[in-house]
């Protein structure tokens, strides 16, 4: 039987891969800290009755030790995400944590077999980009000074004529332009390299936007069709940033926890950045379209000029990579949006947290606005 630590357990992305291996007959054990942004109300009722559950932090070091004991299988998805203000958080959940836990296998000579981390897209500077002249290129992340004119173009880097979104391929230069960016940078970094020096495979999943039942609904930093369900469910108007024109690809959660299991059990993907996607973009604004249809709450969308510096306009994740070995997702959008519709409406007290943390993070200055330094 094979035995898994799943870290973040707990959380959106981490439940599902641990639903689906246990479902697989593997042996589960879940390490999360309930961190409280996402987890309001405490320990979440879906949390597998067949794993064994341990509530601790990946930052400590005799917690991760404990946890990695009598595990083959490490899928490291404990995270802190989204725009957040605390700088050093990010950096010590994310990268020391990452870091650590590492040196831990290592020094303890755990017979580990594989260590799959979530990675992001978020990786990316900005999405690949056709230019009419140079064909595929990179374009870099837009200068604050551009987005403050409320110009929220994308431009070749080589002629700076406009682009036009296409998909994104692993090689496409990692930037790292938000802290939360930068430290999934150095966690895919830390796991890859860390993977050859000691000989044990490893594999880093890019993910796209990734929604589904248990996105957590208090948290007004991370998930934006989560956000929007919570503002409109409070009669209140979804907040587009820029021009709410930027396109970004979704996936639907029990995918991404195929695409887990997948990198699991083939070597293909060994020692790779890998990207999980659906190839397909779609607008900001129309996902407040199709969010504020299916729940039949009509209020148009704000959009006040503002906007998240770092923050890329276009992200479309090129997934020859994982289709080359199977990989095809399964829940398109508008089936994945009603589930998770269905099991927000049976959530209880489902209250807007983002009116708040706009405020914050304009105070913070993670959200600006145009015309304003
Ligand atoms: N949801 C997305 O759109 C998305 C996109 C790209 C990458 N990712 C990555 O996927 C992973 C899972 O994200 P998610 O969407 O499931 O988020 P989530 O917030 O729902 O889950 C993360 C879980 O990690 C736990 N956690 C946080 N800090 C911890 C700590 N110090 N020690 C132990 N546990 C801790 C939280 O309590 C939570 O249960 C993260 O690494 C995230 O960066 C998510
Ligand atoms: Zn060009």
């Amino acid at each position: 039987m094979k035995r898994a630590l799943v870290t973040g357990g707990a959380g959106l992305i981490g439940s599902h891969v641990a639903d689906l291996l246990v479902r697989e007959g593997w042996r589960v054990r879940i390490l999360d800290n309930l961190e409280p942004n996402t987890h309001k109300r405490g320990r979440p009722a879906w949390i597998n009755r067949d794993a064994e559950f341990v509530q601790g932090d990946v930052r400590d070091r005799a917690t991760i030790e404990n946890a990695l004991s009598g595990t083959d299988i490490v899928f490291h998805q404990a995270a802190y995400g989204g725009y957040m203000p605390e700088m050093a958080k990010y950096v010590e959940v994310n990268s020391l944590g990452t870091a650590q836990m590492l040196e831990v296998i290592r020094e303890k000579n755990f017979p580990i077999k594989k260590v799959i981390v979530a990675s992001s897209q978020a990786v990316y500077s900005e999405g690949a980009g056709e230019c009419p002249k140079h064909g595929l290129v990179f374009p870099r992340v837009r200068p604050v000074e551009q987005l403050q004119r409320g110009d929220w173009s994308v431009r070749c880097p080589i002629c700076n004529e406009p682009t036009r979104s296409v998909p994104t391929p692993e090689q496409a230069p990692v930037g790292g332009e938000t802290v939360y960016g930068l430290t999934k940078v150095d966690q895919e970094k830390l796991v890859l390299l860390w993977g050859k020096q000691v000989g044990i495979p490893t594999v880093a999943l890019r993910y796209s936007c990734t929604y589904g039942p248990r996105q957590s609904i208090f948290n007004p930093y991370t998930g934006v069709i989560a956000i929007f369900c919570t503002r409109l469910l409070n009669s209140l108007p979804p907040v587009l940033y820029e021009d709410g024109e930027q396109t970004r690809d979704f996936s639907f959660v029990e995918d991404v926890a195929r695409a887990n299991l997948l990198a699991a059990t083939t070597d293909v993907l060994d020692g790779l950045p890998v990207n999980v996607g659906s190839e397909k973009g779609v607008t900001v604004r129309e996902i407040a379209q199709r969010v504020s249809d299916a729940l039949g709450i009509r209020i148009a969308p704000e959009i006040n000029g503002e906007f998240r510096p770092g923050e890329m306009r276009h992200l479309i994740s090129g997934t020859d990579t994982i289709r080359a070995v199977g990989y095809v997702p399964q829940v398109d959008l508008r089936e994945g949006l009603d589930r998770y519709l269905d099991w927000i409406r049976s959530q209880s007290d489902v209250r807007d947290y983002f009116s708040e943390a706009a405020e914050n993070l304009r105070n913070k200055g993670i959200v600006h606005r145009v015309g304003i330094s």
